[in-house]
């Protein structure tokens, strides 16, 4: 007897998050273990006691799961565990143990805060290229912290244009850091950026401080003091930090690493997009003009470039939606959980 094990979350507590969740789950623990309905002797499932408005054996069964016995009951509750949480034990006679694939979807296996690994994704990437909507779902789906690094060196790149200061002026950028008070808060999930006891998350966005951020961000004094709060919140939870160096040099030992890219073209049409929905009229061209220039930058500095690590897994999003983007993503750190 073989045992597959699986698990999901859902976010409501609701009939249909519920049949889709189990439907999903199963689809993908028969696909990944290329199983059949003879190979099955039995389906055990198990809740956490908050779900209680549907019964998983029979959302098994109305998918079309209903060639075993099917079991559900509720779970001891345990302190820091997952909420909302299904679970399964698939009983089989034929897969062999050791080709077992266990299947862990919704962020099921890492959201067990008292047994769990942390959980560090790194995603870099050029300017535009899709990497903080793609950091932004993932840490939702997980239910862990998102932490843009860009918005820390935006951060810098602001107080320097309010002094007065040039960012590419290396010792008035080292002075003006001895009394930087830069901290990354959430409230509701949502990352803020409070520089001098101001949220400026949304003043940082403007596009005058994307280049002066690409110039602050060249100095290495700027870069250790920044990598270094960075590391800090990392240790400390699970997190998906997106950037251009976290593979590289902040986290080089993070299990999970992506490189997102895109066509230039792709990137500045996009940055157009959303600065347009802010407000804000920017000339194409010279849009994707300093997109280009900034890649350059950012690729070609001393300390830190924008490179690909090595074991990072390179995504091109140009031709394809977000959808797919974290699907591939999400597919890789399954596979390696
Ligand atoms: O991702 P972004 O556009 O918000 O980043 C702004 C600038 O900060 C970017 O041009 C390069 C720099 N940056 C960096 O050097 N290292 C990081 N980890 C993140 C951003």
């Amino acid at each position: 007897m073989t045992v597959i094990r699986g698990a999901t979350t859902i976010e409501k507590d609701c009939k249909e998050e519920i049949s889709a969740a189990v439907k999903e789950l199963l689809d993908e623990v028969f696909s990944a273990n290329s199983l059949q309905k003879e190979d099955v002797s039995a389906f055990v499932f198990s809740l956490t006691s908050d779900v209680h408005s549907y019964h998983p054996a029979k959302a098994a069964r109305e998918c079309g799961y209903d060639f075993a016995p099917l079991f559900a009951a509720i779970e001891p509750e345990i302190d820091g565990g997952l909420k909302l949480c299904i679970r399964l034990m698939l009983l089989t006679e034929l897969a062999s143990k050791n080709a077992v694939k266990h299947i862990y979807q919704r962020g099921a296996k890492v959201l067990r805060k008292d047994i769990s690994e942390r959980l560090n994704i790194a995603l870099d990437g050029p300017a535009g290229s899709g990497k903080s909507t793609v950091a932004k779902i993932l840490a939702k789906d997980y239910n862990i912290l998102y932490l843009d690094t860009g918005a820390m060196y935006r951060a810098c790149a602001l107080k320097a244009l309010r002094s007065g200061i040039n960012p590419k002026d290396v010792v008035a950028v080292e002075k003006m850091l001895l009394d930087l008070d830069l901290k990354v808060e959430y409230k509701e999930g949502k990352q803020h950026t409070i520089l001098d006891g101001e949220d400026v998350s949304s003043a940082i966005r403007e596009n005058a401080v994307s280049m002066a951020a690409s110039n602050i961000s060249a100095h290495h004094a700027v870069r250790v003091k920044m990598v270094e709060m960075q590391r800090e919140i990392a240790k400390s939870m699970s997190c998906v930090l997106d950037g251009r160096d976290i593979g590289s040099a902040v986290l080089p030992d993070a299990k999970y690493k992506f490189f997102i890219t895109a066509d230039s073209k792709v990137r500045a049409t996009r940055r157009f997009k959303e600065l347009a929905e802010r407000g804000e009229t920017v000339d194409f061209e010279k849009l994707h003009a300093e997109i280009v220039a900034r890649d350059k930058q950012d690729s070609e500095r001393e300390f830190s470039p924008l490179v690909c690590a090595e074991d990072a897994i390179v995504i091109d999003t140009s031709e394809l939606d977000i959808d797919g983007v974290v699907a591939a993503i999400k597919k890789q750190i399954q596979s390696k959980i």
